[in-house]
């Protein structure tokens, strides 16, 4: 065995430990030191005969090479086996066969991705471009832990399943296929509605609350109805250029920060098990859509979550971990000061109705947002948070994640484009002249609007 295999297998073993059940999902974005634009892949297929035969053939006619592979009896199913494979491109050229592998295997999982060290790391430049990671996820549909509250319900893995395919075929442009949820399904979210809409006037902050009401008016936010992603998304588009997307289950933290960059949110659509519908291990659509929707309706929290994904692209791996771990303590449980009192805005806040409660107590500590400092802070995933952090506005959030993006080492600066949905790296001295003098032309009308105001 050579030290290149040897080193594969631990990281096998390594990734295993939690069965691709990810904390912050970025771990599983690994480098190899002597491989460029190599990814590994895991899948499990059932032992029948020519079933490894017929998969591999996939590869070969999507012309992927294969530089590894090894396999051993799988871990979940006595009579299926599983497959590390590595492959000689990146997982922006795998989509097509990532997506028949999964058509032809319990489970797919992309375990690595290596790029040299001195590369910039691949990111999106079109908004278009999200449609090459979009399947690239942790974890799979229907395929639950053992502790899931339906991990033993065979009707709501089919359920999960159907999810799951609907955020597969998706394709950027595409509208987002409505749902008919079941009545019981109706009934988890609306159990879930009643409660945490008691708490939004008393601890959410202002801006949440002035937009609920306009998801109530627009987008059928009803105790009796769960809201269509397709109906919520050209909300968003209206007020903030925000957009949602579907996807099947946890992408890695610099795929998913890639998305805001483009003011896109990867949003799941299934609802957690109906046995425990205050508790779900992963985000769902009461997750999403109480906690995060309405503030992506908002211009400056709009902005903020942007620039957290504009400094994601290209950043170094241990970048991405602390731009992850701001994005924890702001847009899933950021408290603001509003009025001389705290307030929630952070969405695994305002969908938990135990923790909306106790984040405003005195139990828990309080910080000063700094990002700084909040990006090398750990935390719990599967319990109330011990900490913490407060904004004193989304203005000022947002400056402070500029500035911190300021010093990730990058060798260019980004900028979004709105008008073709793009990311404009600047890295010459020709476009930075260009872009001076388009801001030029907004001067003048600043200047020109100024002297007729005042
Ligand atoms: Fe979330």
């Amino acid at each position: 065995m050579d030290a290149g295999i040897a080193n594969k297998k631990r990281k096998l073993e390594d990734t295993n430990g939690n069965d691709g059940q990810a904390e912050g999902g970025s771990h599983f974005v690994k480098e190899g030191p002597n491989q460029e634009n190599h990814t590994s892949l895991m899948f499990g297929i059932k032992e029948e005969i020519g079933s490894l035969a017929r998969t591999l053939n996939l590869f070969e006619q999507s012309k992927v090479n294969l530089s590894h592979i090894e396999s051993r009896p799988s871990r979940r199913s006595n009579d299926a086996y599983e497959f590390l494979v590595t492959c000689d491109k990146g997982p922006e050229d795998l989509s097509d066969v990532i997506g028949q592998l999964k058509g032809v295997s319990s489970y797919v999982h992309l375990l690595s991705r290596t790029h040299s060290t001195n590369s910039v790391p691949w990111f999106p430049r079109r908004i278009k471009d999200l449609d090459k990671f979009a399947n690239q996820i942790l974890s799979y549909g229907a395929e639950l832990d053992s502790d899931h509250p339906g991990f033993t319900d065979p009707v709501y893995r089919a359920r999960r399943k159907e999810f799951a395919d609907i955020a597969f075929n998706y394709k950027y442009g595409q509208t987002i296929p409505r749902v008919k949820y079941t009545e019981a399904e109706i009934k988890t979210w609306g159990t879930i509605f009643d409660k945490l809409t008691e708490l939004y006037p008393t601890h959410a902050c202002r801006e949440f609350n002035h937009i609920f009401p306009l998801l109530i008016e627009n987008c059928g936010y009803r105790k009796d109805n769960i809201p269509q992603l397709e109906d919520i998304s050209n909300f968003m588009k209206d007020c903030t250029g925000f957009s949602l997307r579907p996807v099947a289950g946890l992408l890695s933290s610099r795929d998913f920060l890639a998305g805001l960059a483009f003011r896109v949110f990867h949003s799941t659509q299934y609802i957690r098990h109906g046995s425990k519908p205050m508790y779900t291990p992963e985000p769902d659509v009461c997750h999403e859509l109480l906690g995060h929707v309405p503030l992506f309706a908002d211009p400056v929290f709009a902005q903020f979550s942007q620039e957290i994904g504009l400094a994601s692209l290209g950043a170094p791996d241990s970048y991405i971990e602390k731009l992850a771990t701001c994005y924890w303590f702001t847009v899933e449980f950021g408290l603001c000061r509003q009025d001389g009192e705290e307030k929630a805005y952070g969405a695994g806040l305002l969908s938990s109705f135990g923790e909306l409660q106790y984040c405003l107590t005195d139990q828990p500590e309080k910080k000063p947002f700094e990002p700084a400092v909040t990006a090398e802070t750990k935390y719990p995933i599967t319990k109330f948070q011990p900490t913490y952090f407060v904004s004193e506005s989304f203005e000022d959030a947002k400056e402070k994640m500029r500035s911190y993006a300021a010093t990730i080492p990058r060798p260019f600066s980004v900028r979004y484009d709105p008008y073709t949905q793009s990311v404009v790296v600047l890295d010459k001295k020709e476009q930075l002249e260009e872009m001076i003098h388009a801001m030029q032309g907004d001067l003048n009308i600043l200047k020109d609007a100024l002297q007729k105001v005042s």
